[in-house]
């Protein structure tokens, strides 16, 4: 897939997710064969008043390239602005923004998904990175309602000079319960002209491969099914290349996988700013003996505590 003059290596995206998407786990989804990874959204005010931690968020490495930045905010020229800085700081490949996010901490301000409401402005927004940066701009949204609304809204992205659109196939009310719905999705790909990319629900191999096969979009999206869970990549890429499941052992590869996360947390100097006992719990989500897990990890006090009681489990599974 090609984003603007960008070559993206594949088409299995990893989604920005908030508090989860940091560079070391970006990395191993990349490792995994993810094809570009997003940062986590970026305030554009914090940029603009030199918020030292949002900032950081763009922090990558040249391991990671493309890299996609994302940015959110409510207004064109505060947008440019901080985008501008971005660009300078960072130079990635490219930057998104937001349209999608339901939190209240960002709609109540009129950012993120609350921009859906407002046409004009979500315009006024692209136009404005589009002719003042020099990298690829790309926009997230969910979907309205009304697909007539929401296909207006898609042709406004494209036709303000947006290179790229991800079409997340929930509305901002249902914030993630319900089915995505990937009809929506489609139609858009349908008459864009620009790459088109899905989300919403992309869980395993054959969810991919139907999204994919369904809404003929350029390329998939991951978000939740990835969280502590990167190898999820390795297992998408192969299915969708060989057409066959690839033969694994989950105890041993979480944590394997686990064990890098760590590492790399803290060859970045990361390790203060996550929860290191809910990254274990997710790089543990699903496995087997899943209660037995949790309490282990939540007894465990230090994070070689939390491997070596890993360890043990695994020797006793399959
Ligand atoms: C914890 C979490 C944080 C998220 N943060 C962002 C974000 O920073 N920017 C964004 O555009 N979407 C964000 N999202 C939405 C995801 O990018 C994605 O659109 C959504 O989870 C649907 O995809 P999925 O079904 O594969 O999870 C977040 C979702 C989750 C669960």
């Amino acid at each position: 897939m090609k984003i603007a003059d960008i070559k993206i290596p594949g088409n299995i995206l990893l989604a920005p997710m908030s508090n989860v998407t940091n560079l070391p786990f970006r990395l191993m989804c990349k490792k995994y064969g993810a094809s570009l990874t997003y940062s986590e959204m970026i305030s554009s005010d914090a940029v603009i008043y030199e918020n030292e931690k949002s900032i950081n968020r763009g922090m990558s490495c040249e391991e990671e390239r493309p890299l996609g930045i994302q940015i959110f905010g409510n207004s064109a020229e505060n947008m440019t602005e901080a985008a501008l800085k971005i660009e300078k700081i960072y130079q990635p490949e490219i930057i998104d923004i937001n349209f999608g996010c339901p939190a209240k901490l960002l709609t109540k301000d009129g950012c993120g998904s609350a921009l859906l409401r407002s046409p004009n402005l979500i315009h006024e927004i692209v136009t404005g990175l589009v002719e003042n940066l020099s990298t690829p701009v790309t926009a997230k949204i969910r979907i309205l309602e009304d697909m007539e609304k929401t296909l207006e809204i898609a042709h406004l992205i494209e036709d303000a000079g947006a290179d790229a659109l991800t079409v997340h196939g929930r509305t901002r009310q249902q914030q993630y319960s319900g089915k995505a719905d990937h009809s929506y999705v489609k139609k858009i790909k349908q008459e864009l002209s620009i790459p088109v990319i899905a989300n919403g629900d992309i869980i395993d191999e054959t969810s991919a491969r139907q999204v994919l096969d369904y809404t003929e979009c350029d390329g998939i999206m991951i978000g939740r099914a990835a969280m502590g869970n990167p190898f999820l990549f390795r297992r998408i890429s192969h299915y969708l290349e060989k057409g066959e499941m690839l033969e694994y052992k989950e105890c041993s590869q979480r944590i394997t996988d686990l064990r890098e996360y760590f590492g790399l947390l803290e060859e970045y100097d990361l390790m203060h700013t996550v929860n290191i006992k809910a990254q274990a719990q997710w790089f543990t989500r699903g496995m087997r003996n899943g209660r037995h897990i949790r309490r282990s990890i939540a007894s465990s006090k230090t994070i070689g505590e939390i491997l070596e009681s890993l360890d043990e489990m695994c020797k006793h599974a399959v």
